[in-house]
């Protein structure tokens, strides 16, 4: 988390800049206090109430606007990280030229604190050499640089230029404080093994269709990118398209049967299994190679079981291996919950009601009961999955044997 850690986002004049409002949310929702320096071209692309009613400060973009001679000064020696996001090829070259001719860029040059950058602009911008060369400076000087992700850019073409997701920004963020000098996230996980699953699996029918659900794993990943800040090496075997760290191992799978021999491969060696995908509990039992057409008449799908790999887990438990497992309900939530995390011999078993709002499927919140096969149980009330991950982390680590 980011308690008391004073933050300054720095927006330039992107059309991505309507993104920072969110990743401005988030840095507020995890505790710190943010500063939003917007450029004067970022003020044609999203406005500066919304910033200043979000933010723990309102917007500053002027060198000249404030009573102090120096605000840029005493920004950037105030700062504990600046952020900019989104960063346009101009900011990008000012700083790693030191050129300081706007507030952002002049604490850009004014500070000692880290700094995150997150590039957003046209392919052809992106890949030009002197944009490269620019980037490679700012790396070299240990900047971090958050990559554009591909996808749909402005003017409707596509290509290597989108500015990443804001979770990914946060999660850069959040990276800076990780260990090292008293920062704020201790290393509960240092020397763990840690599998989290992620996502739904998805089962064929045919070529083209298949049965799913409507997981996308974003609490799975949350759950994997806390595990690494904690400290733990982590696995994650994920159905979902979400990015996640470099030091995370990754696996990604389809199926429910690839989840299956994925966590079978590395299950005996984890201290900490979390079981957070929706895994299908049950799959056409004829996969037909041809798609099905409409002319043949309503098709008839017959369904075989699938593995429960959580409960194989549970009947085969490693001693001092902690099984976590997840259960959306969308009623009698104590009652189903307590009954899966026996019937699956886990330690912990986090139960959410998807039928309320902002829990589950989709969202960026979350509210959890996590029940705890020692009688424990608490409650997590409605917050980010990333708090949500944080609680079942340390909830996890507490159940741990040194
Ligand atoms: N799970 C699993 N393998 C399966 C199905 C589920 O490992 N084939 C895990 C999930 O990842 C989750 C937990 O079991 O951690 C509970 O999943 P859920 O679908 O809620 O449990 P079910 O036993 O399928 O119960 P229900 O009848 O409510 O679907």
């Amino acid at each position: 988390m980011l308690e008391g850690r004073r933050i300054i986002l720095g927006v330039s004049g992107g059309i991505a800049a309507y993104k920072a409002i969110e990743v401005c949310r988030r840095l507020v929702d995890s505790g710190a206090h943010v500063v939003p320096v917007l450029t004067e071209a970022a003020h044609n692309m999203v406005g500066p109430t919304t910033f200043t009613a979000l933010a723990s400060e309102p917007v500053k973009t002027s060198l000249w606007a404030d009573r102090d001679p120096i605000p840029h000064t005493r920004m950037g020696q105030s700062a504990d990280a600046i952020v900019v996001c989104p960063a346009t090829a101009r900011v990008i070259s000012d700083l790693a030229t030191g050129r300081s001719g706007d507030l952002l860029a002049a604490t850009l040059i004014a500070t000692a604190a880290p700094v995150v950058v997150c590039p957003a602009m046209h392919t052809e911008m992106w890949e030009h050499p002197a944009v490269q060369d620019n980037i490679a400076t700012l790396l070299r000087r240990g900047v971090v640089v958050v990559p554009p992700e591909e996808g749909r850019l402005a003017g409707g073409d596509m290509g290597k230029g989108r500015l990443a997701q804001p979770e990914t920004v946060v999660a850069a963020v959040h990276q800076l404080f990780v260990g090292g000098d008293g920062g704020v996230e201790d290393k509960l996980l240092s020397g763990r093994q840690v599998l989290v699953t992620a996502g739904g699996t998805r089962e064929s029918i045919d070529p083209v269709r298949y049965l799913g659900n409507r997981s996308t794993g974003k609490q799975g990943h949350a759950l994997a990118e806390k595990a690494s800040q904690l400290g733990a090496e982590v696995t994650l075997v994920t159905t979902s398209g979400i990015q996640s760290s470099n030091s995370i191992k990754r696996v990604d799978v389809v199926t429910a049967a690839d989840m299956h021999a994925a966590v079978s491969a590395s299950s005996n060696t984890m201290d900490i299994i979390i079981m957070a995908a929706a895994v299908a509990d049950f799959r056409p039992s004829d996969v037909s190679n041809k798609k099905l057409k409409k002319a043949d008449g309503t098709p008839t799908i017959s369904l075989e079981p699938t593995v429960d790999i959580l409960a194989e887990l549970g009947a085969a438990k490693k001693s001092g291996q902690i099984l976590v497992g997840f259960a959306a309900e969308t009623n009698d939530l104590h009652k189903n919950a307590l009954a899966k995390l026996s019937r699956k011999g886990a330690d912990l078993l986090v139960a959410n009601d998807v039928s309320a709002p902002g829990v589950g499927f989709a969202h960026d919140t979350n509210e959890v009961t996590i029940f705890s096969a020692n009688g424990d149980v608490q409650e997590v009330p409605l917050s980010d999955k990333e708090s949500i991950a944080e609680a079942v982390l340390r909830a996890a680590a507490q159940l741990l044997v040194d």
